[in-house]
């Protein structure tokens, strides 16, 4: 992250965004003109957050890359940031464990700064100031290629053609994973190849084994939803790439595509990749840690036509954890999900992360920050909420006259969360305990 000027100076004459819906107003009395400029401040900003998809080719649709491109475009970035929709990720910023790593999230000052700037006309500003565009990735690069390189084992899904229009299309079938000792991964990305990001809606990878009885047994490897930046496993763990077993895909599709990216044509082999990124030979941790779907009370999955619903999931462990990341799971109704921790020995209940303005064209594992994902002891309670819109006032509702239940199709609904989890001994918790509770104590000093 580079530095950057920091508005101080605005102070309280500062424009206040108040946001009410899409309605944005904004007071602009007392500000100087043109005080904020696009060389001056704003263009690294919108270089840091935006251009990675707002470029030539980037799944944005318009590129800003420069002034001239932003320019036109300047009113309804000014909206798009005050409201928090661009950079697509919602994680509520006033509730639960804000300290999250891969987080998209602009800080309130570079937003009150965009704000500033257009209010104030837009300007271009002094082109000596124009910070140079920082290099941007390849748009089929890996995600985590400029802090890992290249994957230590990259796998294909079968090629398969999406039609542009039609029904919901599944693709289940296994591949060598060539993997010929046990392992522990350090990331993991799912990435449908070029244009099948915009039909690919999601690609599961399973470890597979065929058990005495003949059904499949499986362990999810990771999953990919539309949007995913991919997986980041905490050091000082190990999640297992096991060995010698093969690798089920689970790839479901939407012919024509899904949000603003979609194509509405033809995508002839599409492919998606798995790539893993191994920690060396030898790195061994006692803490185990696995990724695993945590249901919610599906029964209650069902909306009708103009209505609204809410479902709500209990888990427990035997043994003390710690939460390393949190995805919600939904389709076109749900807007909103939830994570909670219930203390049954002090019915205490901690929010630990709220997700008011979910939407299912961005999933985004929300990793927690090693010093702050939560350390739970056994017996506590995770508590998942999730609540779904089906009516008109909801963007994404395609329909809001239908019945909707729970479903594998992009019309139905779904209702689990993606949790990952660190397996402790009472040992490690303890130890982990005394860490943050000495981390607090110097912070405590500090301030
Ligand atoms: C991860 C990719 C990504 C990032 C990062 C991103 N955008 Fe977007 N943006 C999109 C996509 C895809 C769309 C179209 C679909 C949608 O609205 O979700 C979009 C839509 C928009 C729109 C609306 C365009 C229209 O015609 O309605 C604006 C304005 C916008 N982005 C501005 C920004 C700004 C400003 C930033 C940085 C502060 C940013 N975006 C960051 C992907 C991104």
């Amino acid at each position: 992250m580079q530095t950057r000027r920091k508005l101080t100076h605005l102070g309280s004459a500062l424009a206040i965004a108040t946001v009410s819906g899409l309605q944005i107003q904004v007071a602009t009395a007392q500000e100087p003109a043109g005080d904020v400029t696009y060389a001056g401040e704003v263009a690294s900003i919108l270089n840091e957050n935006c251009v990675v998809c707002h470029r030539e080719g980037g799944v944005g649709p318009m590129s800003l890359t420069n002034y001239d491109q932003v320019r036109p475009w300047a009113p309804l970035i000014q909206m798009k940031v005050a409201n928090r929709e661009m950079p697509p990720y919602a994680y509520d910023h006033d509730i639960g464990v804000q300290n999250l790593q891969a987080d998209w999230r602009m800080s309130q000052d570079e937003i009150d700064t965009v704000v500033a700037w257009v209010n104030q006309g837009s300007l271009q500003g002094n082109l000596d100031e124009m910070p140079a565009m920082p290099e941007v990735r390849d748009l089929e690069e890996w995600n985590f290629a400029d802090q890992f390189g290249q994957p230590d084992i990259v796998l294909e899904s079968n090629p398969i053609d999406v039609p542009a229009s039609g029904n919901d299309l599944w693709d289940k079938h296994f591949v060598d994973s060539g993997i010929s000792e046990d392992r522990c991964i350090k990331a993991l990305q799912v990435k449908p190849r070029g244009d099948a990001k915009t039909v690919v809606h999601h690609a599961n990878t399973y470890f597979a084994e065929i058990n005495e009885e003949g059904t499949v047994e499986r362990r999810p490897v990771t999953e990919y939803a539309m949007g995913k930046w991919g997986e980041v496993i905490p050091e000082g763990v190990c999640r297992t790439a096991f060995a010698d077993i093969q690798i089920q895909w689970d790839i479901h599709m939407y012919p024509g595509g899904l949000g603003g990216t979609a194509p509405g044509t033809v995508i002839e082999d599409n492919v998606v990749e798995l790539g893993i990124w191994l920690h060396p030979e030898g790195y061994e941790s006692k803490i185990s840690q696995d990724l695993a779907t945590y249901q919610l009370d599906q029964g209650d999955l069902f909306l009708p036509p103009h209505g609204t619903a809410m479902t709500q999931g209990f888990h427990s462990f035997d043994h003390p954890v710690r939460i390393d990341s949190f995805q919600p799971h939904g389709h076109l109704r749900m807007n909103a999900a939830s994570l909670e921790i219930f203390y049954p020995e002090t019915g205490r209940t901690e929010v630990i992360s709220m997700i008011s303005d979910w939407s299912a064209t961005w999933h985004h594992s929300h990793l927690y920050a090693p010093e702050s994902a939560p350390l739970v002891p056994a017996g506590a309670i995770l508590v998942t909420k999730q609540w779904y819109d089906n009516t008109e006032s909801n963007p994404n509702n395609p329909d809001p006259r239908q019945w909707v239940g729970w479903g594998q199709r992009t019309a139905d609904e779904m209702s689990h969360a993606w949790i990952a989890i660190s397996h402790l001994d009472d040992e490690t918790y303890e130890e982990l305990l005394a860490e943050r509770e000495q981390q607090s104590a110097a912070q405590r000093a500090a301030d």
